[in-house]
C-alpha cells in the first residue's frame, strides 16, 4: 500500500488518499486544540496514544457488530480506514452532566442523567459548531429522518457497548462525540475517532479526569491521562 497525496489536514489528523480505491491512510498529529482552535498546543506522544486507544475501540466495536470506516493500525500514529465522505453532524451521547450541557442546562456537573441523551451539532467551524434540533438538520439538507434515527440508534449502539467495557476498566464514560460517514454506496459507518480527545472519562473511584479535559482546563498531566486510558483498555505505548 502507498501513501499518495494529502487530501485533508484537521486539527488533530491528516488524511492521506492511496493507491488501494476506497482506502485512506490516517495520520494522527500531537496538536492538540480546545474552544474551536483558540487554544492551541502540541502534547507529545498524542498522536501515538490516541491512534493506539481509537485502534482498539473500533476493533473492540466491529466484534461487537458496530460496523466501521476502520481497517489496520500501520504503525504507532498511522491506521487504515475505508473511504467516507463524513456527515456534516457530531453526534453526541451523555449519561453525566458535564461540559456544556451542564453550563447550557445550569445543571452540576457529575449528575447522572435518567437515559442518555443525544444531541447534534453542525461541523462548522466558522460557525463554533452550533448544536441543531431535527429541523435544522433538515433544512440544512445533512440527513434525512431516517438517516438521523440511524445515526442515533447507532451512537446509542456504541454508547451500550463502551459504558459497560469502560467500568469493567473502572472508568465512567461520562460523554462522547462520534461523527459518521457514507461510503462510495451509500452505506453509513462510524468514522473519525474515540479517544480522550473525543470522551469524557473519569476514573470510578477518584472522578479524576482521564480525558481531554485535563488540557481544555488546564489540569496539568495531560499525556499521562491518555496513557492510563490505553493502559486501561490493555494497549501499549512507547511514548
Ligand atoms: O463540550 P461538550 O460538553 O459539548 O462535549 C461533549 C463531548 O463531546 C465531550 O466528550 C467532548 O470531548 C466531545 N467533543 C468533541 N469535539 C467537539 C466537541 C465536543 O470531541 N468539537
Amino acid at each position: 500500500m502507498e501513501k499518495l497525496e494529502m487530501l485533508y489536514e484537521g486539527k488533530a489528523k491528516r488524511i492521506y488518499r492511496t493507491n488501494k480505491p476506497g482506502v485512506f491512510w490516517v495520520q494522527y498529529k500531537d496538536d492538540a486544540t480546545a474552544f474551536n482552535g483558540e487554544k492551541r498546543a502540541q502534547i507529545m506522544g498524542k498522536g501515538e496514544l490516541n491512534n493506539r486507544i481509537t485502534s482498539i475501540f473500533f476493533r473492540m466495536l466491529k466484534e461487537k457488530g458496530i460496523d466501521n470506516h476502520f481497517i489496520e493500525e500501520l504503525s504507532a500514529t498511522e491506521q487504515l480506514v475505508k473511504q467516507v465522505t463524513i456527515i456534516p453532524l457530531e453526534v453526541v451521547v451523555r449519561n453525566v452532566a458535564a461540559g456544556s450541557l451542564a453550563k447550557r442546562l445550569g445543571m452540576e456537573e457529575g449528575r447522572a442523567l435518567p437515559y442518555p441523551v443525544v444531541e447534534f451539532y453542525y461541523k462548522d467551524d466558522t460557525l463554533g459548531d452550533p448544536l441543531v434540533n431535527d429541523s435544522h438538520i433538515d433544512v440544512l439538507g445533512i440527513a434525512t429522518a431516517d438517516d438521523r434515527a440511524l445515526l442515533r440508534e447507532m451512537a446509542l449502539k456504541v454508547n451500550d457497548v463502551l459504558v459497560p467495557y469502560m467500568k469493567e476498566r473502572n472508568v465512567i464514560l461520562v460523554d462522547f462525540k462520534l461523527e459518521f460517514g457514507r461510503t462510495e454506496d451509500g452505506q453509513i459507518l462510524l468514522a473519525d475517532e474515540i479517544s480522550p480527545d473525543t470522551c469524557r472519562f473519569w476514573d470510578a473511584d477518584t472522578m479524576e479526569k482521564l480525558d481531554k479535559d485535563r488540557f481544555r482546563r488546564d489540569l496539568g498531566n495531560v499525556e499521562d491521562a491518555y496513557k492510563e486510558i490505553l493502559k486501561r483498555i490493555g494497549g501499549e505505548t512507547h511514548v
